[in-house]
């Protein structure tokens, strides 16, 4: 095994040892700067799809294409150091094996991450099957998958939902992938996924039971207008920043700014 292949293998090794013992913190990033203070942090360092919701403002993330994704990544790539780096494979990119291969490969190549997330259950089997027989690690994600969500409600409500997500978390842990993102499903099954499967589940709105949590920066910082049960707001950066902007504002109005100090004089 090359050197390179050895070392991925064992941070996502570390990852999975996790599990039982301290909990995962991970959350998402699209670029360097935030990436760079995350990661000092984090187990898991995200570049989400939802970066199409976030930045971009798509109804949906199905609008967001491959070159965003990898653009988004290679700056991420330069703030994570420790970390394990995870890259959303997104809508319409991982159809069959055969393009899931080819565009996991191009995520993988142009941005040195360690692993790939896809959505999805049954559905996707042979899919990460053939990604995991080439060495590409996957994380799976069950519960609300926004690349095909028609409603956004939490899933497991139902008896019939129940023993489907709790069917495919196994299904995807015998394909091989080293975690699961738990996406809004209700509590009681989440601690059944967690405590059935041996792979580290990561939850987002899907209770304290998951051996991780994972949440979108920006919820998290009050960068967003998001208001969904499962976000925890823990600073409010939009007034800092408005604050901040007011400030400059004001000295370039008063001729505060530049002063002699911020000019160049021969
Ligand atoms: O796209 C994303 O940010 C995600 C997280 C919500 C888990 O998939």
């Amino acid at each position: 095994m090359k050197l390179k292949e050895w070392k991925m293998n064992n941070k996502i090794i570390n990852f999975i040892k996790k599990k039982n013992k301290s909990k995962i913190i991970s959350l998402t990033a699209y670029s360097k700067n935030i990436a760079s203070i995350i990661d000092r942090h984090c187990d898991l360092v995200l570049v989400g799809d939802s970066l199409g919701s976030v930045l971009y403002s798509f109804s949906s993330t199905k609008k967001v294409t491959l070159d965003m994704m990898i653009e988004h990544s290679k700056s991420v790539r330069m703030g994570v150091k420790k970390s394990l780096m995870v890259v959303d494979m997104p809508h319409n990119t991982y159809r069959n094996p055969k393009e899931a291969l080819s565009n996991a490969k191009k995520i993988i190549s142009k941005t040195k991450c360690d692993a790939i997330k896809l959505e999805g259950g049954k559905r996707v089997v042979q899919i990460i099957k053939t990604l995991i027989k080439n060495k590409i690690p996957v994380m799976g994600h069950l519960g609300v998958l926004p690349q095909s969500a028609t409603s956004f409600k939490f899933r497991g409500k139902e008896i019939t939902e129940r023993k489907i997500i709790l069917r495919d978390s196994k299904l995807l842990e015998e394909a091989g992938v080293f975690s699961i993102v738990l996406e809004c499903i209700e509590s009681s099954l989440a601690k059944e996924i967690t405590k059935k499967i041996n792979i580290p589940t990561i939850g987002i709105g899907a209770s304290a039971y998951c051996d991780g949590q994972v949440l979108v920066t920006d919820d998290l910082i009050g960068l967003s207008k998001i208001k969904a049960r499962f976000v925890k707001r823990y600073s409010n950066i939009e007034k800092q920043i408005n604050d901040a902007v007011l400030k400059f504002k004001k000295d370039v109005v008063t001729s505060k700014f530049p002063a002699k100090k911020h000019s160049y004089k021969n």
